[in-house]
């Protein structure tokens, strides 16, 4: 049996799941040149997906990504959606473009996300997986899995332009002070591994509201766990976008 673990890289798992790729769509958000959501597709187009809608705010960024996956695999469909994940016109439009490409989304990678302070990032990280922990839930009945991933520390994305210089050597004791330490670095290859074995592992099937770090399953920390903060973030969710979704 295929293990996975921190040094496993985006394509290996790719390679390991030949069925679980080959002939499927997959939307990856944030799939900009240079960071982990463009990495994770060119992993995927080693798979021969039907196709890979590729989600971002800036066409520029992501022809590059498509001139990889077309070196990669020119059979691929590949395809810019534009999107602004702060805007929900912006998200309900990118929603209607992929909708009105394919008749099915076999797998949705939310990678896209950044933001500057700290204390917002953390939140908005943990709410990313409270949301898949009742999103894991609800679509139970309906065979739709969700899982949270942690992809470690990667310095060659883009992420690191979000930070001062100041901000990035002394990145050790603000993770300190939170109570953490930062992990080891690893490749972008490495970084994107994780979310692939989410989307293409059949072993993690049981596993739907799980949080995954080193491509297996990890604890989450305790305010990221409590299945009644998980219902609240869905029901004020839900009212944000002034939308219900039944599943
Ligand atoms: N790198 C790490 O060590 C690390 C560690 C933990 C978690 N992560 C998470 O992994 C994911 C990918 O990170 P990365 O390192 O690859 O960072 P990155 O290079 O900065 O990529 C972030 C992507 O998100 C997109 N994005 C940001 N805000 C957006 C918005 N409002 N609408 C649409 N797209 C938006 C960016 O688009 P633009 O190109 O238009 O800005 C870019 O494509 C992020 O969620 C990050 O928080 C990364």
């Amino acid at each position: 049996m295929t293990q996975f673990g921190f040094h496993t890289t985006g394509q290996q798992v790719v390679e390991a799941f030949p069925e679980q790729a080959k002939g499927r769509t997959f939307a990856v958000t944030g799939a900009s040149e240079n960071g982990l959501g463009a990495t994770t597709a060119t992993s995927l187009a080693h798979g021969h997906p039907a196709a890979i809608f590729l989600l971002a705010r800036s066409e520029s960024k992501i022809t590059p990504v498509i001139q990889k996956i077309h070196a990669i695999d020119p059979s691929i469909k590949a395809v810019f959606v534009n999107v602004d994940l702060t805007d929900l016109d912006s998200i309900r439009a990118a929603a209607s473009a992929i909708q009105s490409q394919t008749s099915k989304l076999d797998v949705l990678i939310n990678n896209a996300g950044a933001y500057s302070p700290w204390e917002s990032y953390g939140q908005s990280k943990a709410a990313n997986i409270l949301f898949s922990l009742e999103l894991a839930k609800r679509g139970a009945a309906r065979g739709l899995l969700a899982f949270s991933v942690h992809p470690g520390s990667i310095y060659e994305t883009n992420l690191v332009a979000h930070l001062t210089q100041e901000q990035v050597q002394n990145i050790g004791e603000m993770a300190k002070s939170y109570g953490f330490e930062i992990d080891p670095r690893k490749t972008k290859e490495e970084g994107c591994a994780t979310s692939l074995v989410a989307a293409l592992d059949p072993r993690v099937e049981s596993q739907s509201g799980k949080y995954f770090v080193d491509c297996a399953v990890k604890q989450q920390k305790a305010w990221a766990a409590d299945p009644e903060d998980a219902a609240r973030l869905w029901t004020l969710s839900e009212e944000l976008v002034g939308q219900k979704f039944e599943l």
